[in-house]
């Protein structure tokens, strides 16, 4: 794993963008794997501010979401397909036939893990896959447990994830109880990866990556064994650990 202390939030934000825009310039059709929360926000106004200036140009690219919860429709505004677009894709040139996010309100959740593990497997690979990482070491929504599972599937959120998202909502007993994510494999076979840590909250489970295990009870922890990951670390969330 190579970290990057960044000096703040905005910093590891302009830092991330510009490595998926250096990315997009070399591989104009890249995959891109997305993600929702806090930690990338500033990354995608960057890069649509990038696409304002005429500087990249998305109309090749595709992207696959790490994560949806279970069940929500597309048009709740607490949708990770809102989230996405209100965000990004609306202000950026990507084809909607090239974006792919696990749809939330599928009757059958197994079927659409399925849909949605084939069609990755069917593309050309991720090129990137962006993370944010859980305080209790989830990625996507891959939690800590005692096995993971590989390929995407649908997953019981914990309470501390409950409790960490509820600040999106108006009371905990909002927040949708289960999600389909992305499996810890599918994220592993990403050919790189940027995993974005803001913030003094996120100092103690930032702290795990630089110990020399593995262990299902963090999930980010498997990070540790791919061979192209770029922690993007502003000071604060790095501020428990040795490297400064
Ligand atoms: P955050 O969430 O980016 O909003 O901190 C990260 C996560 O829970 O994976």
């Amino acid at each position: 794993m190579k970290f990057v202390v960044c000096e703040n939030y905005d910093d590891m934000s302009k830092k991330g963008a510009d490595i998926i825009a250096d990315l997009i310039k070399k591989k104009p059709d890249a995959i891109l794997g997305l993600a929702t929360g806090n930690s990338p926000l500033g990354l995608y106004s960057e890069l649509a501010a990038k696409y304002a200036a005429g500087k990249i140009n998305f109309s090749k690219v595709q992207t696959f979401n790490l994560d949806e919860y279970y069940k929500i429709k597309q048009a709740d505004p607490q949708s990770y397909y809102f989230f996405m677009h209100e965000n990004f894709f609306s202000k950026v040139n990507i084809a909607s036939k090239n974006i792919d996010i696990p749809f939330g309100d599928a009757d059958d959740a197994v079927e659409e893990s399925k849909r949605y593990h084939d069609k990755i497997a069917a593309s050309k690979g991720i090129d990137i896959q962006l993370l944010g990482i859980g305080n209790n070491g989830h990625i996507g929504f891959n939690e800590p447990d005692d096995a993971l599972s590989a390929c995407t599937h649908n997953v019981l959120l914990t309470e501390s994830t409950i409790e960490a998202n509820s600040r999106y909502f108006k009371s905990a007993d909002e927040v949708p109880k289960e999600a389909l994510t992305m499996g810890i494999g599918e994220i592993m076979s990403a050919r790189q990866i940027l995993l974005l840590i803001s913030g003094k909250s996120k100092a103690a489970v930032a702290k795990t990556l630089t110990d020399n295990f593995v262990t299902t009870q963090i999930p980010a922890s498997f990070l540790k064994l791919h061979q192209n990951v770029t922690v993007l670390i502003d000071k604060d969330a790095a501020s428990e650990m040795k490297i400064k």
